[in-house]
């Protein structure tokens, strides 16, 4: 399983990427709003961070007006996927966009039956939930379970994005369920870098060694 970032803060993007462990980043309006800055500008500096798929979300609801932000945004870098919403407007746009060759990561997942719909539009990606669905009391995991199987079983080559990922078991359980990536906040990763036993160890090794001769 890939793993991408969740953010569109460019400090974060940047350690995640010095580390080599990200290959794609995933922003939304919200994460652009914290940042204070232009968008455009945001998505700019983070394709010179990632050599892999960013994306970045359209705002309008009806297709038309997705498109035509879509078609914008990727003369931004020819890594730039588009994030559309899941409606039936936004549906519309994604077979538009696969018909023009722009990839696309459908967003705002929350059932099987979206995320094959959204297959069957011509999504690159689809984004399922899972932390928000945890949030309202229904089971994120399964979710990643069901689109993995209905994908396998048709050869569906639409890949899975876990989002809305909050704890490292979500990145761990995603991976042994079949999504292809989980987009993790920096905290996340962070959180996956620690092990209580490891810090010890460094810990012991550091006074064992103030023993040898020097
Ligand atoms: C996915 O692409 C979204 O940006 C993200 O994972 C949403 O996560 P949240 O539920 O923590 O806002």
């Amino acid at each position: 399983m890939k793993l991408f970032i969740d953010t569109a803060n460019v400090d974060e993007i940047r350690k995640a990427s010095e580390m080599g462990v990200i290959c794609g980043v995933t922003t939304n309006p919200s994460l652009i709003a914290k940042e204070g800055k232009v968008f455009e500008e945001v998505i700019k500096e983070i394709v010179t961070l990632v050599d892999g798929p960013i994306s970045a979300e359209v705002i309008g609801l009806g297709a038309d007006q997705m498109v035509k932000e879509a078609k914008e945004l990727v003369k931004i870098h020819k890594n730039i996927v588009i994030k559309i919403p899941m409606t039936a407007e936004g549906l519309k746009a994604v077979k538009i966009l696969s018909a023009n060759n722009i990839k696309t990561n459908v967003t705002l997942i929350f059932s099987a039956a979206q995320a094959l719909l959204a297959a069957r539009a011509g999504a690159t990606y689809v984004s399922p939930f899972l932390g928000r669905l945890d949030d309202i009391g229904d089971e994120g995991m399964r979710l990643i379970d069901e689109i993995a199987e209905i994908f396998a079983i048709h050869d569906i080559p639409t890949e899975i994005i876990s989002a809305s990922v909050r704890t490292q078991i979500h990145v761990i359980q995603a991976a042994r369920r079949g999504a292809h990536i989980a987009t993790v906040p920096y905290k996340v990763i962070a959180e996956m870098i620690k092990h209580p036993l490891t810090t010890a160890g460094i810990e012991k090794f550091l006074k064992d060694w103030e023993s040898v001769p020097k």
